[in-house]
């Protein structure tokens, strides 16, 4: 019999490491676009395994499990496979938050359930509070970060006269009563400090502009991957620790990426406000200034005559879901000999490496996508670049002034090229709301439209040159 239990233990871990380890090569597969979708099956095998190892847990209230299972499969398979693209930032904040809500419920009913908490260890107890704590905040976050990005409130940050000092208060009022409960478990200040982490977590979110969502929603997923680690200590499950770990660290580094490439500082990005004022004199009703604009026939002239094409997507690209209209463009071109190329900047669009899944879903070959460092010094010898849909990522102000919120940020330098076409359908700001002065620079035209739009008509005037 101990020979049988010690089998089928064995085979439990075996399982488990063997799910810990689809982990690892998921996130090693998602680090390239040519690799991301092998990594991402490999990433469901594992999740699949460490699901159905479950099962040999001995569980009860299986219908209940199985309703769930179900509930999730029904709700989850059409939501990711009909979500927009643009849409999905909003799609990992709210699965990211019912994560760090299962973590928190996880920690709380293993103490609750607990015959008697006071036979709970210290360090069980700190496993339990940091899951309950952290798991709060980041569903209460990740809800106001999805109302945000879902226009569901005001994507501008919200702020209050005192707002710092409150959450401060909150916060403080939270670790005081951790220590109380450390010393003396009692449920029901278990129960208040999950709803103080909750308002925590609200309190916290709502002066972030929706621009800074993004940053947010990675630090709460990592937030959520800590309360995942802390549940898997309380109850003992080592593959709970490995995969919480693992979102920890992951989301941490994508934090961190993401605040450089913005050339913020995270403290900057979470407690500035940014985005509540707005610079641009379009929205201020500020002097207007004239700008060059043209027609897609001379446009086309101008491409299609040139030596070196480099195309500058953001997140207008996304909006205008124009990328297999660029790529028809950019294949005409090559056609008549011209050389193209696009200019990645590491934050264009609205989440990470959205510009590598929005032209890979076009075929874009990987070869033709340079990231900035290797596109910058190119921009000298190029003789247009033809920004689509993108604004800050290019705005001079990044380097020039130094009042400018986007001061700092290292943008793609466009402003070297000989010429400079502009893809949007105004005058309108990008996400930081400031003007860029290239707009009015003299070696910029623009083609006011929708980019697909606009696109369609540059590619047909390519074609009947
Ligand atoms: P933005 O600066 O936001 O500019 C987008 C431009 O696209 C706007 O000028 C807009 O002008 C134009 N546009 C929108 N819809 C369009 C359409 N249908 N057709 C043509 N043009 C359209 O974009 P970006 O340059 O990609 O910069 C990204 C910004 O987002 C940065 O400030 C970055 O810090 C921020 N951000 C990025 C991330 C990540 S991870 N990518 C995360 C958080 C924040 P019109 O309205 O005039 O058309």
């Amino acid at each position: 019999m101990l020979a049988v239990q010690f089998t089928i233990e064995t085979a439990i871990r075996v399982a488990y490491l063997i799910a810990a380890v689809c982990f690892i090569l998921a996130l090693k597969g998602l680090t390239s676009p040519k690799s991301a979708r092998r990594g991402n099956i490999i990433g469901a095998i594992g999740m699949l395994i460490a699901v159905g190892m479950t099962f040999t847990h001995g569980i009860h209230n299986l219908i209940y499990i199985i309703a769930a299972i179900v509930i999730g499969v029904v709700i989850g398979i059409p939501a990711a496979r009909l979500v927009k693209m643009t849409a999905m930032p909003q799609m990992v904040a709210i699965f990211n938050g019912v994560g760090g809500g299962a973590a928190a419920l996880v920690s709380y009913s293993e103490f609750i359930h607990s015959p008697d908490p006071h036979s709970f260890a210290i360090y069980q107890i700190v496993e339990v509070l940091l899951g309950v704590i952290v798991g709060c905040v980041s569903i209460a976050g990740s809800a106001i970060a999805f109302g945000k990005l879902q226009e569901l409130m005001t994507g501008r940050p919200i702020t209050y006269p005192f707002q710092q000092v409150i959450n401060g208060v909150v916060a403080t009022a939270i670790v005081i009563l951790a220590f109380v409960v450390v010393f003396s478990p009692s449920v029901s200040i278990l129960l208040i400090i999950a709803i103080l982490a909750l308002i925590f977590g609200v309190a916290f979110v709502l002066p972030i502009g929706g621009a800074d969502v993004p940053v947010l929603i990675s630090l709460l997923n990592s937030f959520t991957g800590l309360a995942v680690a802390a549940s898997g200590f309380a109850i003992d499950n080592t593959l709970l620790v490995v995969a919480g770990t693992l979102v920890g660290a992951s989301g941490t580094l994508l934090t961190q990426m993401m605040s450089k490439a913005m050339g913020r500082s995270l403290p900057n990005i979470l407690f500035s406000a940014f985005g509540s004022v707005v610079t641009a004199a379009s929205e201020t009703g500020g002097e207007v200034r004239p700008v060059r604009s043209s027609t897609p026939d001379d446009l086309a002239v101008l491409l299609a005559y040139a030596r070196k094409v480099v195309i500058v997507p953001g997140y207008g690209l996304a909006v205008a879901q124009a990328q297999h209209t660029i790529r028809e463009l950019s294949d005409e071109l090559k056609k008549r000999g011209v050389e193209v190329f696009y200019a990645i900047h590491p934050v264009a669009g609205r989440m990470p490496g959205h510009m590598n899944v929005l032209l890979a879903e076009a075929n874009v070959p990987y070869d033709e996508l340079k990231e900035m460092d290797e596109a910058n010094p190119e921009f000298s010898t190029t003789d247009v670049a033809l920004v689509v849909g993108a604004n800050d990522v290019v705005n001079p102000a990044a380097h020039d002034s130094p009042g400018s919120p986007i001061y700092g940020m290292p943008i793609l330098h466009v402003d070297d090229a000989n010429a400079v076409i502009f893809l949007k359908r105004s005058m309108r700001p990008g996400f930081a709301g400031i003007e860029n002065e290239l707009l009015y620079n003299s070696k910029t035209t623009l083609l006011f439209g929708d980019a697909k739009d606009s696109l369609t008509k540059l590619v047909a005037a390519v074609k009947s040159l």
